[in-house]
Protein backbone atom coordinates (compact mmCIF):
# COMPACT_ATOMS: atom_id res chain seq x y z
CA UNK A 1 0.00 0.00 0.00
CA UNK A 2 2.90 2.18 1.07
CA UNK A 3 6.46 1.55 -0.18
CA UNK A 4 9.62 4.19 0.70
CA UNK A 5 12.37 3.79 -1.17
CA UNK A 6 15.94 5.15 0.13
CA UNK A 7 14.30 8.31 0.84
CA UNK A 8 15.97 11.20 1.96
CA UNK A 9 15.01 14.59 2.87
CA UNK A 10 17.74 17.62 3.69
CA UNK A 11 17.57 21.41 3.74
CA UNK A 12 20.52 23.21 2.94
CA UNK A 13 21.58 25.68 5.46
CA UNK A 14 25.02 27.80 5.07
CA UNK A 15 26.15 25.19 2.46
CA UNK A 16 25.80 22.64 4.69
CA UNK A 17 23.29 19.29 4.16
CA UNK A 18 21.04 19.08 7.24
CA UNK A 19 19.42 15.41 7.07
CA UNK A 20 15.81 15.32 8.38
CA UNK A 21 14.91 12.23 7.13
CA UNK A 22 17.81 9.70 6.34
CA UNK A 23 17.76 6.76 3.89
CA UNK A 24 13.91 6.07 5.09
CA UNK A 25 12.60 2.33 3.77
CA UNK A 26 9.29 0.97 5.17
CA UNK A 27 6.85 -0.95 3.70
CA UNK A 28 3.09 -0.74 4.88
CA UNK A 29 0.45 -3.73 3.65
CA UNK A 30 -2.92 -3.00 3.05
CA UNK A 31 -4.91 -3.02 5.96
CA UNK A 32 -2.17 -2.39 8.81
CA UNK A 33 -1.85 -0.01 11.31
CA UNK A 34 1.34 1.69 11.89
CA UNK A 35 2.16 4.16 14.59
CA UNK A 36 5.07 6.18 13.84
CA UNK A 37 6.47 7.19 17.10
CA UNK A 38 9.12 9.41 17.76
CA UNK A 39 9.77 12.63 20.07
CA UNK A 40 9.50 16.04 18.88
CA UNK A 41 12.13 17.07 15.92
CA UNK A 42 12.70 13.54 14.42
CA UNK A 43 10.78 13.38 11.36
CA UNK A 44 7.25 12.06 11.60
CA UNK A 45 5.80 15.10 10.11
CA UNK A 46 8.10 15.49 7.31
CA UNK A 47 7.63 11.93 6.93
CA UNK A 48 3.82 12.14 6.77
CA UNK A 49 4.08 14.91 4.28
CA UNK A 50 5.88 13.39 1.74
CA UNK A 51 3.81 10.35 2.07
CA UNK A 52 1.00 12.79 1.65
CA UNK A 53 2.77 14.30 -1.29
CA UNK A 54 2.40 17.54 0.32
CA UNK A 55 6.06 17.95 0.42
CA UNK A 56 8.87 16.30 -1.98
CA UNK A 57 11.66 14.01 -1.21
CA UNK A 58 15.61 14.92 -1.64
CA UNK A 59 16.09 12.00 -3.57
CA UNK A 60 14.15 8.85 -2.88
CA UNK A 61 10.52 7.02 -3.76
CA UNK A 62 7.21 7.03 -2.14
CA UNK A 63 4.50 4.70 -3.69
CA UNK A 64 1.17 4.79 -2.44
CA UNK A 65 -1.02 2.48 -4.04
CA UNK A 66 1.60 1.64 -6.80
CA UNK A 67 1.29 5.42 -7.96
CA UNK A 68 4.71 6.83 -7.57
CA UNK A 69 3.24 10.49 -5.24
CA UNK A 70 6.59 11.80 -5.22
CA UNK A 71 6.70 12.17 -8.99
CA UNK A 72 3.37 12.76 -9.96
CA UNK A 73 2.55 16.47 -11.68
CA UNK A 74 0.91 18.95 -8.98
CA UNK A 75 -2.16 18.60 -11.55
CA UNK A 76 -2.90 14.91 -10.77
CA UNK A 77 -1.58 15.60 -7.26
CA UNK A 78 -4.73 16.88 -6.00
CA UNK A 79 -7.32 14.46 -7.00
CA UNK A 80 -5.04 11.73 -6.34
CA UNK A 81 -4.83 12.79 -3.18
CA UNK A 82 -8.38 13.81 -2.29
CA UNK A 83 -9.76 10.18 -3.64
CA UNK A 84 -6.70 8.17 -2.23
CA UNK A 85 -5.64 9.75 1.23
CA UNK A 86 -7.33 10.69 4.30
CA UNK A 87 -5.21 13.29 6.35
CA UNK A 88 -5.88 14.44 10.39
CA UNK A 89 -3.76 16.74 11.43
CA UNK A 90 -2.77 18.08 14.55
CA UNK A 91 -4.57 21.01 14.50
CA UNK A 92 -7.48 20.12 12.67
CA UNK A 93 -7.44 22.68 9.59
CA UNK A 94 -10.33 23.10 9.40
CA UNK A 95 -11.92 26.29 7.57
CA UNK A 96 -13.47 28.62 10.06
CA UNK A 97 -16.53 30.70 9.43
CA UNK A 98 -17.26 27.61 7.39
CA UNK A 99 -20.14 24.44 8.39
CA UNK A 100 -19.22 21.09 9.65
CA UNK A 101 -20.46 20.25 6.48
CA UNK A 102 -18.86 22.48 3.90
CA UNK A 103 -15.72 21.67 5.55
CA UNK A 104 -15.87 17.70 4.88
CA UNK A 105 -17.00 18.56 1.13
CA UNK A 106 -13.74 20.19 0.58
CA UNK A 107 -11.46 17.08 -0.89
CA UNK A 108 -14.84 15.92 -2.99
CA UNK A 109 -14.38 19.36 -4.71
CA UNK A 110 -10.84 18.54 -5.81
CA UNK A 111 -12.01 14.74 -6.53
CA UNK A 112 -14.50 16.80 -8.67
CA UNK A 113 -18.16 14.99 -7.27
CA UNK A 114 -21.20 16.88 -7.93
CA UNK A 115 -22.54 19.36 -5.62
CA UNK A 116 -25.47 16.98 -4.50
CA UNK A 117 -23.99 13.58 -4.22
CA UNK A 118 -20.98 15.40 -2.01
CA UNK A 119 -23.33 16.72 0.48
CA UNK A 120 -24.84 13.30 0.95
CA UNK A 121 -21.46 12.15 1.20
CA UNK A 122 -20.09 14.54 3.36
CA UNK A 123 -22.72 13.78 5.60
CA UNK A 124 -22.17 10.46 5.91
CA UNK A 125 -19.04 10.83 6.68
CA UNK A 126 -20.49 13.28 9.98
CA UNK A 127 -22.20 10.14 10.78
CA UNK A 128 -19.38 8.30 11.14
CA UNK A 129 -17.17 10.54 12.73
CA UNK A 130 -20.25 11.35 15.12
CA UNK A 131 -20.83 14.48 14.69
CA UNK A 132 -23.61 14.48 11.84
CA UNK A 133 -25.43 16.73 14.73
CA UNK A 134 -23.44 19.25 14.22
CA UNK A 135 -23.30 19.77 10.60
CA UNK A 136 -24.15 23.09 10.64
CA UNK A 137 -21.91 24.65 13.40
CA UNK A 138 -18.39 26.40 12.09
CA UNK A 139 -15.55 25.18 13.99
CA UNK A 140 -15.33 28.23 16.24
CA UNK A 141 -18.72 27.33 17.86
CA UNK A 142 -17.03 23.46 18.66
CA UNK A 143 -14.89 22.04 21.15
CA UNK A 144 -11.35 20.50 20.44
CA UNK A 145 -12.96 16.94 20.64
CA UNK A 146 -15.87 18.22 18.27
CA UNK A 147 -13.54 19.92 15.45
CA UNK A 148 -11.66 16.30 15.83
CA UNK A 149 -14.89 14.84 14.70
CA UNK A 150 -14.99 17.00 11.87
CA UNK A 151 -11.71 16.85 10.31
CA UNK A 152 -11.66 12.95 10.87
CA UNK A 153 -15.50 13.18 8.64
CA UNK A 154 -13.09 15.25 5.96
CA UNK A 155 -10.73 12.29 6.28
CA UNK A 156 -12.92 9.81 5.36
CA UNK A 157 -15.42 11.39 3.13
CA UNK A 158 -14.03 10.31 -0.43
CA UNK A 159 -13.33 6.92 1.31
CA UNK A 160 -9.76 6.75 0.79
CA UNK A 161 -7.85 3.56 1.34
CA UNK A 162 -5.03 5.21 3.04
CA UNK A 163 -5.36 8.02 6.41
CA UNK A 164 -2.41 9.78 7.87
CA UNK A 165 -2.84 11.06 11.29
CA UNK A 166 -0.10 13.54 12.39
CA UNK A 167 -0.76 14.00 16.47
CA UNK A 168 -4.05 13.21 16.36
CA UNK A 169 -4.47 13.34 20.11
CA UNK A 170 -1.69 16.57 20.73
CA UNK A 171 -5.08 19.08 21.23
CA UNK A 172 -7.51 16.35 23.29
CA UNK A 173 -8.62 15.48 26.88
CA UNK A 174 -7.39 12.24 27.73
CA UNK A 175 -11.71 11.53 27.27
CA UNK A 176 -11.59 13.07 23.89
CA UNK A 177 -8.31 10.55 23.04
CA UNK A 178 -9.79 7.36 24.03
CA UNK A 179 -12.41 8.26 21.93
CA UNK A 180 -10.68 8.96 18.62
CA UNK A 181 -9.00 5.56 19.38
CA UNK A 182 -11.81 3.50 19.82
CA UNK A 183 -12.75 5.38 15.91
CA UNK A 184 -8.91 4.58 14.90
CA UNK A 185 -9.78 0.69 15.64
CA UNK A 186 -13.04 1.04 13.71
CA UNK A 187 -11.33 2.55 10.56
CA UNK A 188 -8.68 -0.49 11.30
CA UNK A 189 -12.04 -3.40 11.34
CA UNK A 190 -13.24 -1.26 8.45
CA UNK A 191 -9.88 -2.63 6.23
CA UNK A 192 -8.70 1.38 5.82
CA UNK A 193 -4.27 1.55 6.35
CA UNK A 194 -3.53 3.74 8.87
CA UNK A 195 -0.64 5.72 9.90
CA UNK A 196 -0.28 7.56 12.90
CA UNK A 197 2.70 9.97 14.06
CA UNK A 198 2.57 10.41 18.28
CA UNK A 199 4.43 10.41 21.10
CA UNK A 200 1.15 10.05 22.73
CA UNK A 201 1.79 7.31 25.38
CA UNK A 202 -2.06 6.56 25.19
CA UNK A 203 -0.95 4.97 21.78
CA UNK A 204 1.27 2.05 23.59
CA UNK A 205 -1.46 0.11 24.53
CA UNK A 206 -3.45 -0.42 21.81
CA UNK A 207 -6.34 -3.22 21.92
CA UNK A 208 -6.13 -3.94 17.97
CA UNK A 209 -3.32 -5.55 15.93
CA UNK A 210 -0.76 -2.62 15.10
CA UNK A 211 2.91 -2.05 14.45
CA UNK A 212 5.08 0.34 16.33
CA UNK A 213 8.05 2.18 13.60
CA UNK A 214 10.26 4.44 15.43
CA UNK A 215 11.62 7.19 14.21
CA UNK A 216 15.18 9.04 15.76
CA UNK A 217 16.92 11.69 14.05
CA UNK A 218 15.18 11.22 10.99
CA UNK A 219 16.35 7.42 10.70
CA UNK A 220 14.04 4.66 11.53
CA UNK A 221 15.16 2.50 14.48
CA UNK A 222 15.61 -1.28 13.95
CA UNK A 223 12.99 -3.24 16.38
N1 LIG B 1 11.45 24.06 6.18
C1 LIG B 1 12.38 23.58 7.02
N2 LIG B 1 13.65 24.06 6.98
C2 LIG B 1 14.60 23.56 7.82
N3 LIG B 1 14.37 22.59 8.73
C3 LIG B 1 13.14 22.09 8.81
C4 LIG B 1 12.07 22.54 7.96
N4 LIG B 1 10.96 21.84 8.28
C5 LIG B 1 11.31 20.99 9.27
N5 LIG B 1 12.61 21.14 9.60
C6 LIG B 1 13.34 20.39 10.63
O1 LIG B 1 13.12 19.03 10.42
C7 LIG B 1 13.15 18.32 11.66
C8 LIG B 1 11.98 17.37 11.74
O2 LIG B 1 10.79 18.13 11.82
P1 LIG B 1 9.36 17.42 11.88
O3 LIG B 1 9.23 16.51 10.71
O4 LIG B 1 8.35 18.51 11.99
O5 LIG B 1 9.46 16.57 13.21
P2 LIG B 1 8.30 15.99 14.17
O6 LIG B 1 7.02 16.04 13.41
O7 LIG B 1 8.75 14.61 14.51
O8 LIG B 1 8.28 16.88 15.36
C9 LIG B 1 13.20 19.36 12.74
O9 LIG B 1 14.50 19.44 13.24
C10 LIG B 1 12.83 20.64 12.03
O10 LIG B 1 13.43 21.74 12.63
MG1 LIG C 1 5.21 16.91 13.89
Amino acid sequence: MVTIENLNKFYEIDGQKQYVLNDIKLNIQKGECVILKGVSGSGKTTLLSIIAGLDKPSSGKVLVNGEPISKLPDMHLSAFRAEKIGIVFQNFNLLDGVSLLDNAIVPLVAAKVGLKEAKQKALNALKVANIEHKANKTPSELSGGEKQRGAIARALVANPNLILCDEPTANLDIANSLSFIQTLKELHHMGKTIIVATHDSLFEELDFKHRVVEISQGLLVDS
